[in-house]
């Protein structure tokens, strides 16, 4: 047990999938997992592990926004010895080539701050994903119908932004999507020497507006866990 996750020890697997909501957390395990078991409730941030095809996997909701996932991050390899973790969730498109329902590969994360920024004092460090899970993620996407993009993602501290202009220079320098936890995540795997990948859906537009009906979330979501289960176990 740490503060913020209910799990004994031993009840957590090496591989975490990570969507913020933890109801999503619980249809995917529902969904895609074998054998689940529920092994973490504290706050209503639900945690599951079962098996994917004989391989052990939790699936535990992060929140939303980085200090919210810094927390179960930090506990989930700190005390639970978590080795690879994937974040499976929802972003918005920051280009015009990217569509609705596509899935973007996070290859880094750009971010105002981050839980970590203090650390670095005048260094920007470069939160990046890692290459082998990447690779695996992009080969099991191009096996899927769907549209897939790789590339830099804006790991965001707001959803309801005040400053437009970040978003613009985003934009204008290739930036795929943003989201609000990925940046943290590379941070602290990079730390402390764990792997780690987003993979996320696209669920709105920031250029055209367009957001993904609520009836195909559950479709587009699917495609997103079986690539990071595929990338993880390939
Ligand atoms: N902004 C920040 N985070 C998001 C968005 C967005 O437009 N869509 C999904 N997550």
């Amino acid at each position: 047990m740490t503060f913020h996750i209910g799990a004994k020890p031993g009840e957590i697997a090496e591989t975490v999938l990570l969507p913020g909501d933890p109801y999503r957390a619980k249809w995917a395990a529902e969904n895609f997992l074998e054998g689940t078991e529920l092994v973490n409730e504290v706050r209503g941030m639900l945690g599951f592990t079962g098996h994917w095809k004989g391989n052990r996997v939790t699936i535990q909701g992060s929140g939303m926004g980085m200090p919210s996932l810094s927390i179960y991050v930090n506990e989930l390899i700190r005390d639970y010895g978590a080795q690879t973790l994937v974040r499976i969730g929802s972003c918005g498109a920051m280009q015009e080539s990217v569509a609705v329902r596509d899935v973007i590969i996070a290859m880094s994360a750009t971010t105002v701050s981050t839980p970590s920024s203090t650390i670095f004092k005048e260094l920007n460090f470069a939160p990046t994903a890692s290459y082998d899970l990447l690779s695996a993620a992009v080969a099991a996407a191009s096996r899927r119908d769907v549209g897939v993009h790789v590339g830099g993602i804006y790991s965001s501290d707001t959803f309801y932004d005040e400053r437009p202009d970040l978003n613009e220079q985003m934009t204008r320098h290739g930036i795929l999507g943003v989201e609000m936890e990925a940046g943290e995540l590379y941070t602290l795997a990079a730390r402390y020497g764990r792997r780690a990948l987003a993979v996320l859906t696209v669920s709105d537009h920031l250029i055209t507006g367009e957001a993904l009906p609520a009836d195909q979330r559950e479709r587009s979501f699917g495609d997103m866990i079986e690539i990071a289960l595929e990338a993880a176990f390939p």
